[in-house]
């Protein structure tokens, strides 16, 4: 395909890093976003994304890119991609507004011969009974016809200095070959292996396949951590021994629960799904939800036990939370377990403090708090610390040494700390 014009829809995590692919192989790319401030804020340079710095936004900048509020850009496009959030309404379903809108906005402005790709994760179904149907009666277009129309889950990995756009091969399912073909064509200026799908369906359940994989397999170390600690087993040495099988086994570790946008959310997608359309549970997303939902409740037991043996209550104790973002060297705080623990350690009366080189003022339910000024005085303070995540620039040896008592819950830090 010849570098042309495409317009993204949505400027979060997953649109600006594609919107940064796309730029750099040449392409015109406008960002279109329905958050104002966002849109100037890209436009002066500056990011909102851990995995882009402002630099390389003004380098897109430089390069033609141009992010916008005007959804007429749409008609001047050759490419149209929608990465914009679906989230989970109140009760646990899924919240499909936003998909909703941005297909409006596309089906108001399409022109025929255009390549729409839906990136969001969402239900099987979602790109040929909801987007579909909207596109055509906004534009009066037929999809298949006078418009391609594919759908193309994003697998990025915030943070990962290993995968990014480029070596993360791309699923491609379109309503027809000529729209897989087309959007494969496109993906192919910046990704080294778009893998074609037979469908729509298939393409959007492989993504919810994989996330729930992860979300399975964690909730089976979490399970296993909590008996072998009872029967007095360590649950980290036999994750490493079993690690040493060069095949069939795949390492997963224990952890405060599951985070981020992607593993607490996308299986309720599916489980949701299955239950509307066959009428009956989806077991697997339902047990590793209830067992990685008891994870905050774990940590907090331990920690009332190593506490106990130093002859002290959680109430009243000064409680050290190291990491409060869902993921080690991110800043995004969305889902974290951190929450939960922070909030169940506060119901049960612990003078609660936090340290995150990310995060200046932590948002909880029941008020701000602010940023450990000084790390190591706050650790020497602290009845207890507890590593929620690993960021590279902690000294866990060094911190874990200076304090009276320290839970590690991501098995990183040296002795004397403890891992749950
Ligand atoms: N964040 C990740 O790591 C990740 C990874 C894989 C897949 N996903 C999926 O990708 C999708 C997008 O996630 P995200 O993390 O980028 O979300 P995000 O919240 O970071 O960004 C979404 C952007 O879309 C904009 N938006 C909302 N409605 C719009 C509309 N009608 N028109 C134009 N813009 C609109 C918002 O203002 C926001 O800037 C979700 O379905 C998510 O599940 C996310």
């Amino acid at each position: 395909m010849a570098h042309q014009t495409v317009t993204i829809v949505g400027q979060g995590y997953v649109g600006l890093p594609l919107a940064q692919a796309a730029t750099r192989s040449g392409w015109k790319v406008h960002g279109l976003d329905v958050t104002e401030s966002l849109v100037d804020m890209l436009n002066s340079g500056r990011s909102h994304v851990d995995d882009l710095s402002d630099s390389e936004i003004q380098e897109m900048l430089d390069l033609g890119y141009v992010a916008t509020t005007d959804s007429a850009v749409i008609a001047e496009s050759d490419v149209v991609v929608m990465c914009v959030p679906t989230p989970l309404a109140e009760g646990g379903s899924p919240d499909l507004a936003a998909v909703k809108g941005a297909s409006r906005t596309v089906g108001d402005n399409l022109t025929a011969g255009t390549t729409v790709i839906l990136e969001s994760t969402t239900y099987p179904g979602t790109t040929d009974n909801l987007v579909r149907p909207i596109l055509e009666l906004a534009s009066g277009l037929a999809a298949g016809e006078d418009f391609n129309l594919a759908y193309s889950p994003e697998r990025v990995d915030p943070g990962s200095k290993t995968f990014g756009i480029k070596n993360t091969p791309k699923l491609i399912g379109g309503i027809d070959d000529a729209s897989t073909q087309s959007a494969a064509a496109f993906y192919r200026t910046f990704v080294d292996k778009p893998v074609p799908m037979t469908g729509t369906r298939e393409a959007e359940t492989a993504k919810l396949l994989e996330n729930t994989f992860r979300h399975v397999n964690i909730a089976l170390v979490n399970e296993m951590t909590k008996f072998c600690k009872e029967l007095d087993i360590d649950i980290w040495e036999v994750i490493r021994g079993a690690s040493t099988k060069p095949f069939g086994f795949m390492k997963f570790t224990p952890g405060p629960g599951v985070g981020g946008h992607c593993i607490p959310i996308d299986p309720n997608y599916l489980s949701y799904e299955v239950r509307n359309q066959l009428g009956y549970p989806f077991r697997f997303v339902e047990l590793a939800q209830e067992i990685n939902n008891s994870m905050p409740r774990y940590v907090v037991d331990r920690v009332s036990e190593l506490l106990n043996e130093h002859r002290k209550p959680i109430n009243g104790s000064d409680i050290l939370l190291l990491g409060v973002t869902y993921k080690a060297d991110i800043a995004d705080q969305r889902e974290s377990p951190a929450k939960p623990v922070a909030e169940l350690l506060l119901e049960r009366g612990a003078n609660v403090m936090f340290h995150d080189p990310m995060v200046d003022v932590w948002n909880l339910e029941s008020g701000d708090i602010t940023r450990e000024a000084d790390l190591e005085d706050s650790v020497v303070k602290a009845d207890a610390v507890v590593v929620l995540q690993a960021h590279d620039t902690y000294d866990l040896g060094g911190l874990a040494s200076k304090s009276k008592v320290m839970l590690d819950t991501r098995g990183s830090a040296p002795k004397p700390a403890i891992w749950l």
